[in-house]
């Protein structure tokens, strides 16, 4: 995780960076820092905490026209100030910013800097002290650089900064994400196009085990080796509107309101100009060709695809696994004969499951990556990619990439059943217009779920949800999101099992949400919330209209039965974002997560 800016010009850039960081800060938000260098030297700032903070450590007039720029989400070492990027090393001469994970720092710290005096309890000093060693031993910045970038193993996104250069910031990428973008008499570095979008749309892609020789009007990239590497830029189809929050209090309002235009969006890109679903003819011959498929992803993403699977198995009527990606990388079950793997990943970068694509391709097997970043990691290294189209999503908390992947999932199920000549029961095009009519009459009753969540989850300790089928799913993903922001304790379960074990920790006035929008479970389910309720649950029924009942606290609009987790998931969203909210949490940036999760 973290993230990482630079930028080496013709003016000051203090703002620059501190701007980029901000745009960075879905990535890593416990500590921060920049470091500067003029015609005086390096001036290194950092402090614990938010952006925020430490713009309001930073010394204004220092004017300098190149620098590096660092926000963290730890991993080795506290959020503290000693812990924040930059590092330098003991001579002062290098300084440097690091995302990633150096898994053999500790075996280089004993066998190559044992006199060395660490004052950070990071993996990153190492890198800085082993550049500095290998300068002294002879070697040039830029082969003292390749040579230290050679010794390490894991992950690496890399600004450095020399003192006695001001001319150069030199960069490297491994596995980690990192552009570099071109200007008129400038040049800057970040881990997402976002951040420096207001300054450039040119970037040019790097690739792992790529050095990037940064000067004001040149980039020149390199292999480990040094041999020269030529690539053209490419312009981010971004807009620096789209990362703002506008009028809006928090980006997750902002982007829960946008999911009925995400929908329209989808439907529009995914539609032929017959009004029929249009999608890669390669996708849907690997999907024609497959015996079986997996599904790879985490968090919310997994959850999508635990919906996906139903898509794929009622439509298209090939059987389909979900897994989580850090268990399925390291215990991979029997695969069948012809399998295809769908991952799915809102960034792309999602480190867990770039280890399974990796180990997938190792194999020789296809791999379809279904993500919002075009030319994502996932993206690029997998055979096929579909798009989300769901604009940058930057809350932490995943609202409209989980509906926007609902979506893509049908719409491919549908088009692989249209291949098959399978008969079904819906338009999807119609069925998705509806959806989106519904979501947004979802959006304009925010009054309602502000009054739900104060009544069930102001105060609680805990609260459980249930459902059966894909109401179920929905719960889990539910439970998430409320957990993820709110704190509260918060489980998925589904409706027939909490009385096997979970019931026992329902008490006087525990909030029990349930789900109720399919017809063959509905009495099911509605006896599974009598159970919880016996025991002193406090229920809140979510149910659809047509199956709806009096003892409901909210009844969502009619969409097709199959449909429905694109519709039931509007509410929980927003419950959990008026919970989060009654309970003063940090809605956007809730504590311990970020939103890119780069390290296994
Ligand atoms: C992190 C985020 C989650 C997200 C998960 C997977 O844990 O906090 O919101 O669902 O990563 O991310 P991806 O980008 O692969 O969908």
């Amino acid at each position: 995780m973290c993230g990482i800016v630079g930028f080496i010009g013709n003016r000051d850039c203090k703002e620059i960076l501190l701007y980029g960081l901000e745009k960075l800060e879905y990535r890593g938000y416990d500590s921060a820092g920049i470091a500067l260098i003029n015609e005086d030297g390096v001036k290194v700032f950092k402090e614990k905490g938010r952006i925020a903070d430490l713009r309001e450590g930073v010394d204004e007039s220092v004017m300098a026209s190149r620098g590096i720029g660092h926000t963290r989400w730890a991993t080795h070492g506290v959020p503290s100030k000693v812990n924040a990027h930059p590092h330098q090393s003991t001579s002062n001469r290098f300084t440097l910013v690091h995302n990633g994970v150096i898994e053999n720092y500790d075996i280089i710290k004993k066998a190559e800097l044992a006199d060395v005096n660490f004052v950070s309890e990071t993996d990153t000093e190492v890198i800085v002290q082993l550049i500095d060693k290998n300068v002294n031993s002879g070697l040039s910045v830029e082969e003292a650089f390749r040579k230290t970038l050679s010794t390490l193993k894991g992950s690496y996104a890399i600004g450095l900064l020399d003192a006695q250069d001001q001319d150069t910031i030199y960069v490297a990428k491994n596995k980690s994400p990192l552009l570099v973008g071109l200007g008129d008499g400038f040049n800057v570095v970040a881990s997402d196009a976002m951040a420096m979008l207001q300054v450039t749309k040119q970037y040019v892609e790097l690739m792992d085990k790529e050095v990037v020789i940064v000067k004001k009007d040149s980039v020149q990239i390199l292999k480990l080796n040094g041999d020269k590497v030529e690539r053209s830029p490419f312009t981010a189809e971004l807009d620096a509107s789209d990362i703002e929050k506008g009028t809006y209090p928090h980006y997750m309002l902002k982007e829960i309101d946008e999911q009925p235009f995400v929908m329209r969006k989808i439907i529009s890109q995914y539609q032929d100009d017959n009004g029929q679903i249009l999608l890669d003819e390669d996708v849907r011959n690997a999907m024609l060709a497959a015996d079986r498929v997996y599904i790879i992803a985490c968090g919310t993403s997994y959850h999508a695809g635990l919906v996906g699977k139903h898509y794929i198995e009622k439509f298209a009527k090939v059987p389909v696994e979900v897994h989580v990606a850090s268990e399925f990388s390291y215990n991979m079950p029997l695969l069948s004969e012809k399998p295809l793997f769908i991952f799915i990943s809102q960034s792309g970068e999602t480190a867990d499951s770039r280890s399974v694509l990796v180990q997938v391709k190792e194999h020789g097997y296809k791999a379809l990556t279904i993500t919002n970043v075009p030319g994502s990691t996932l993206s690029r290294e997998a055979d096929y990619t579909l798009l989300l189209h769901a604009g940058p999503e930057i809350a932490v908390a995943s609202t409209k990439a989980y509906t926007a992947q609902l979506a893509v999932l049908a719409i491919l199920a549908v088009d692989v059943a249209n291949a098959k000549g399978i008969k079904l029961d819906f338009d999807i095009i119609q069925e998705f217009g509806i959806i989106a009519n519904a979501m947004e009459a979802l959006c304009n009753d925010k009054d309602r779920f502000d009054m739900l969540a104060k009544e069930f989850l102001s105060t609680t300790r805990n609260c459980f949800f249930i459902g059966r089928g894909i109401d179920y799913y929905v719960c889990l993903e539910g439970a998430l999101k409320l957990k993820e922001i709110s704190y509260i304790q918060a489980e998925g379960f589904a409706g027939g099992e909490l009385k096997h074990g979970t019931i026992a920790l329902i008490e006087d006035g525990t909030p029990v949400i349930a789900l109720s929008t399919q017809e063959h479970v509905n009495l099911s389910i509605r006896g599974n919330v009598k159970e919880v309720v016996a025991r002193g649950a406090n229920p809140c029924i979510i149910s659809i209209r047509g199956l709806e009942n009096d003892e409901d606290s909210y009844t969502v609009p009619a969409v097709h039965e199959d449909f429905t987790s694109l519709v039931t998931v509007v509410p929980l969203q927003l419950l959990s974002y008026y919970a989060a909210l009654h309970r003063d949490c940090d809605v956007d940036k809730p504590r311990n997560l970020a939103k890119s999760v780069t390290v296994e």
